[in-house]
């Protein structure tokens, strides 16, 4: 911690404009545009996907498909607002084809942009959504129906911050049993929201960043720059 917003916020334009262009795993191949993730860059919130779908995919921004109206729709409900209150970003940058479960090594090859996200966007609380997230970025080894609701004080990217699992909105959109729950989840949000960054952290849970080293092409950018508020 220590630079101010817009240095932080001009850092996570330059890693948009060096990931664009990845081809650091297999998912370059059939992805159709990076999706680096959208919001506000310093937000106290940050929720972490898994990664995009079809239409994040063809779009270039995270959760614009029928989980992202609902995660609009549980924010609103507790009195956020998605481009105001929060950074939206992914495990994966890059959609697995047929939506499959992220590979090991992809989760490897994209971890440290994610760890360089928070870094710059220095969110209190990181609210993960479903396994992937809730494992990526707190490194705990138990299942998400163990870890949902409970908030846990982790070190990422060198910072304390709040790790809050919640089910994936995908599985509220499924189940009414899941909806109910993902809505009792969201209700404390502005609780964890209001309360100081922790200082006792059971972590690290995730290393230093070794993001940011490849340079912009000049390929055309998909309407994402702006939405770093
Ligand atoms: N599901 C995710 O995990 N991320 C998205 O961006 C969209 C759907």
């Amino acid at each position: 911690m220590g630079a101010s917003a817009p240095q932080r916020r001009a850092e996570l334009v330059e890693r948009f404009r060096e990931l664009k262009d990845c081809r650091r795993c297999a998912l370059a191949a059939t992805r159709t545009n990076v999706v680096f993730g959208a919001g506000n860059a310093d937000a106290d919130l940050m929720f972490v996907g898994e990664a995009p779908g079809f239409h994040e995919d063809r779009q270039g921004r995270p959760f614009v498909g029928a989980a992202g109206k609902l995660l609009d729709k549980l924010l609103a409900e507790v009195g956020l607002d998605r481009e105001r209150d929060t950074f939206i970003a992914n495990v994966l940058k890059c959609r697995p084809p047929n939506n499959r479960d992220p590979l090991p090594e992809e989760i490897e090859a994209c971890k440290p942009f994610l760890l360089e996200q928070v870094r710059l966007i220095e969110p209190r609380v990181i609210c993960t959504l479903g396994r992937f997230a809730t494992t990526c970025i707190s490194g705990r080894p138990e299942g998400i129906t163990k870890l949902r609701g409970r908030p846990m004080a982790v070190e990422v990217a060198g910072l304390p911050v709040t790790v809050y699992p919640i089910y994936h909105p995908a599985a509220g959109l499924r189940s009414g049993a899941m909806l109910t729950r993902l809505r009792e989840d969201f209700q404390r949000l502005p609780e964890l929201l209001a309360a100081a960054r922790p200082t006792a952290v059971s972590g690290p849970a995730a290393g230093p960043s070794e993001a940011g080293t490849e340079s912009a092409p000049a390929a055309p950018e998909p309407a994402q720059l702006g939405l770093f508020g």
